[in-house]
């Protein structure tokens, strides 16, 4: 369903940031993107989304969503493609939120943006959604004021709101690397059903390896803008061939109490 070619990114004039990227995801399949801070993890993913920063700009390569370059398309075409086709949960998606207004009448609004659901079945949307992230209350959290809420809280609010539609691309940015790891495996879980239930492909960047080898097929890990292993999950948790996937493999925290490699 995406294929990434020869995907090179840079920033302002300088030499490219990411070189030579390739990955293809089938439908339904889970691949990691695990590397160090620095490594260009978020670069790729904002360049599959169309959402580099203004410096940022892909200089060659190509990308592909069901054949269909996402190259040059235009601010209209994101728009739709942006929320159901494809969607993002961002590293601090919590923040994203309006201050000013309660959770409730946000994310009712933010259903409603995208369907023809009542008010009515859009708040219960909401509350079921808000139910699979673990946030007790689901109804008294629809009527707080976002400052209300803990960091941890907001967060998984945020995570809720783009889960809400069965994209068939989602992207995620450490989306749970704030969290405490009950509710990051929660989340974990919770990405999982969405893959099995409506075949959702996730690509996911973690710092934890073990989080990686539990829920992904295929792993990338990423040095210096360069893939240094890919493969399947067993392949890279078994036979690595970089150093520095040996490395990250020799210091794997545990989820949960379990370790998964
Ligand atoms: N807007 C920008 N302008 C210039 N350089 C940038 C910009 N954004 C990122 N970079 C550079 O690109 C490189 C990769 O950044 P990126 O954010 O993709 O790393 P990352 O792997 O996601 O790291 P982390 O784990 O810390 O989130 C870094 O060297 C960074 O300095
Ligand atoms: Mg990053």
């Amino acid at each position: 369903m995406l294929q990434i070619k020869n995907l090179a990114v840079q920033y302002k004039n300088e030499l490219p940031m990411i070189k030579d990227f390739n990955l293809s995801v089938e439908e339904g399949e889970i691949i990691s993107i695990v590397g160090e801070s620095g490594s260009g993890k978020t670069t790729v993913i904002r360049a599959i989304m169309g959402a580099l920063s203004r410096e940022g700009k892909i200089s060659s390569g190509d990308i592909l969503f069901y054949n269909q370059s996402l190259l040059g398309k235009s601010r209209e075409e994101w728009q739709k493609l942006r929320g159901t086709e494809i969607s993002m949960i961002f590293q601090d998606c919590g923040s994203t939120l309006n201050p000013i207004r309660k959770i409730g009448s946000q994310y009712v609004e933010y259903i409603r943006m995208h369907t023809k659901m009542s008010k009515k079945e859009a708040w219960d949307k909401a509350v079921s959604m808000l139910d699979k992230m673990k946030l007790a209350d689901s109804e008294n959290i629809m009527n707080s004021y976002p400052h209300q809420l803990s960091g941890g809280m907001r967060q998984r609010v945020g995570i809720a709101m783009v889960m809400t539609f069965n994209a068939k691309l989602l992207l995620a940015d450490e989306p749970t690397s704030a969290l405490d790891v009950t509710t990051q495996a929660q989340i974990v879980r919770e990405m999982m059903a969405l893959r099995d239930n409506f075949g959702t492909s996730i690509i996911m960047i973690t710092h934890n390896l073990g989080v990686a080898a539990y829920m992904s097929d295929k792993i990338v890990v990423m040095q210096q803008g360069k893939v240094v292993d890919m493969g399947t999950r067993d392949e890279v948790i078994n036979y690595p061939s970089s150093d520095y996937t040996k490395k990250l493999l020799a210091a794997v925290p545990e989820m949960e109490g379990e370790s998964f490699v």
